[in-house]
């Protein structure tokens, strides 16, 4: 590790049958040791706390650790990892125990420099449960949040289809019902589990902090997407979120119905947006910077399909991520281990600790970052902000509407389209500042609160609401004055009704004398004194200007999307690198940077006064150009 110039090491964060192989027997002894090893050769160490892996002495002593399936109602059994439920009490002491136990031993230990909490909260489906422990939690959660039964019913709508509770107690936990559950419920439900989550890993960066001052702890996030929680207030605690990378398993999984012709020239490199689209997410849920803890070094073993990356990509995602404002970039793993579930997942080495293809990249990428001194450089807020969170991945969940209506895919394309012409994003929540941005885009935020309205008003940013903005109510309630409800303040329209249409039966959508198209998800708007921007093809408007707020009614196809911030971004004087496909510019202070996802050499259009650090003008494939601003 040395000798390659790594300066990290994460370890720990499934180690627990090792450190209490029975009950109250702890052995610190060869972690003692291994920390030991790893100072001696200069490394500096990231202690991760073994909460997602409890043994089974532990779950043999209290089966009630063991979390509920919401689907099936079978339980989660032993024999993996995250098999515990976010509602058990008692999981919630041993966890404390072993962290405490933990964090007394190496809290204050000079070569461990910081600490992980858990490992990747919310993985494989583990935010829901529907355990007994669920259920209890679940109604007290009700009664603190609703005070009284009748207060509840009236909130969710219970009186449709009888389904008014006569108290607290009887409160079911919205799942293995005859056919779809009210959706209130749900949305209570998700945001009961969400909080769940939040307290179990509030307790745990507690405990940590009490005895590791000045230690940072983060946590390794996985996409938001598929945590299910309010990102923004699991990562409040922590001094930074990290995120693990795995631009080719991801892309496999995300791209899986779309055809051959257009997979492959993102199989060995993933989507040029993709790796992004998670990393300035994660930035956004950070107070400072944030961190890779785990990068793909080469196949992986848990998606369809695991291909190798292509030469170079190892080195070009290292990069990317510092440019978008990594201080550290870590791979998973190590050694490949010649043993359990992931034998097939390469890492720097192979089981028989022979170089895998990774390492001369990542020895290449250290070098790169040594020489542009990219410490030197802060990483600058963008000039435009997506506003994001959990509400509108829950709604989009609860209620599609469209088998084809997935809030991330919309939020993706507008990212996709914005990132395409050069603009970068930060991701910011509703309680963000926004006074630093010139454009803010709000890909789809269905409930909007009263203080969020307020901060639109005062902002003299434009703004872009997509279509299912402010359609619900904080209690998944269709709003009495029509959507867009509260926005109707800043924007004054009503959308009358909304179809849904099968992805293959597009319609048109006329702007600027073009046609493009109007898919999945149409309003039909009454915009009395809006500027009409776009119309369908029956010449009824489908985007529409208010002063600075502009609202789209359709989803729509990424050329459209691109032209139309392309126009605006030129009306905003926001700068646009149209930079030539699959290349994508990131600036990081003074440097900017351009990484080629394609595998044609290509010519970025910068003059012959350019001062080049690394790379060429003319950036091979999969290679990485970096030049002063
Ligand atoms: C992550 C996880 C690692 C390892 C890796 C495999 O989800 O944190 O422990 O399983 O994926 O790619």
């Amino acid at each position: 590790m040395a000798e390659l110039g790594l300066t990290y090491v994460r370890i720990g964060e499934f180690a627990w049958s090792r450190l209490e192989p029975r009950d109250g027997e702890l052995h610190f002894d060869w972690l003692d040791e291994a920390v030991g090893v790893l100072a001696n050769a200069g490394l500096q160490v990231v202690m991760g706390t073994p909460t997602a892996t409890p043994p089974k002495w532990l779950i043999d002593k209290f089966p009630e650790i063991l979390p509920v399936d919401p689907d099936s109602g079978r339980t989660r059994g032993f024999g993996s990892r995250r098999h515990y439920d976010f509602s058990s009490a008692v999981y919630l002491d041993e966890a404390l125990r072993i962290t405490e136990a933990m964090a007394r031993r190496y809290g204050t230990n000079d070569a461990v420099v910081g600490w992980q909490t858990d490992n990747e909260l919310c993985c494989h489906d583990t935010t829901l449960s529907a355990s007994d422990a669920a259920r209890t939690a679940f109604q007290h959660w009700c009664s603190e949040q609703y005070a009284t039964i009748e207060a509840l019913n009236t909130a969710w709508g219970n009186v449709f289809w009888s389904m008014e509770y006569p108290d607290f107690s009887a409160i079911e936990l919205p799942v293995g019902a005859v056919t779809e559950t009210n959706p209130a419920h749900r949305l209570a439900y998700r945001r009961f589990s969400s909080a769940k989550v939040v307290d179990f890993h509030d307790r745990m960066v507690e405990v940590i902090r009490s005895h590791a001052p000045g230690k940072f702890v983060t946590h390794n996030f996985i996409p938001t997407v598929d945590t299910g929680v309010d990102n923004f207030a699991l990562a409040a605690p922590l001094d930074f979120a990290s995120y693990d990378n795995y631009p080719l398993g991801r892309a496999d999984i995300k791209f899986r119905d779309r055809s051959a012709e257009e997979f492959r020239k993102y199989m060995r490199t993933g989507h040029p947006d993709f790796a992004p689209y998670s990393h300035d997410q994660t930035r956004g849920l950070s107070k400072n910077g944030f961190w890779v803890m785990e990068q793909q070094p080469g196949p992986v073993n848990w998606a369809p399909n695991n291909p190798r990356p292509a030469p170079g990509m190892v080195r070009l995602w290292t990069l990317e991520a510092f440019a978008q404002g990594a201080d550290c970039v870590s791979y998973f793993r190590w050694r490949q281990a010649p043993f359990a579930q992931e034998q097939m997942h390469a890492g720097l080495l192979r089981p028989d600790n022979s170089k895998a293809a990774a390492w001369r990249e990542v020895e290449q990428a250290i070098a790169d970052v040594v020489a542009l001194n990219l410490q030197d450089e802060t990483k600058q807020k963008a000039p435009v902000a997506i506003v994001t969170g959990a509400e509108s991945y829950w709604v989009s969940d609860i209620e599609r509407q469209s088998e084809s209506y997935d809030f991330d895919d919309i939020q993706f394309d507008y990212y996709h389209a914005l990132r395409s012409i050069g603009v970068s994003v930060d991701f910011v929540s509703t309680d963000a500042d926004l006074d630093a941005y010139t454009l803010i885009v709000a890909p789809g935020l269905p409930i909007i609160d009263d203080a969020f309205i307020k901060k639109c008003e005062r902002s003299s940013a434009t703004f872009v609401f997509g279509p299912r903005s402010g359609a619900k109510t904080y209690e998944f309630g269709y709003p009495e004055n029509l959507p867009p409800g509260p926005l109707q303040r800043i924007a004054p329209l009503r959308v009358l009704s909304v179809e849904t249409l099968r992805p293959d039966c597009v319609e048109g959508l006329s702007w600027n004398g073009k046609r493009y198209d109007s898919l999945i998800w149409r309003e039909e708007l009454d915009a009395p004194n809006g500027g009409v921007l776009a119309q369908y093809d029956d010449g009824t408007p489908a985007v529409v200007r208010y002063g600075n707020v502009i609202y789209a009614g359709t989803l729509t196809s990424k050329d459209f999307l691109q032209d139309f911030f392309r126009q605006l971004c030129g009306d905003l004087d926001i700068g646009v690198h149209d930079f030539g496909a699959d290349v994508r510019v990131e600036q990081r202070g003074n440097l900017m940077f351009a990484f080629n996802y394609s595998s044609r050499e290509q010519e970025l259009p910068l003059d012959g006064k350019t001062k080049i650090l690394l790379g060429s003008r003319f950036i091979k494939p999969h290679d990485v150009t970096v030049w002063k601003q």
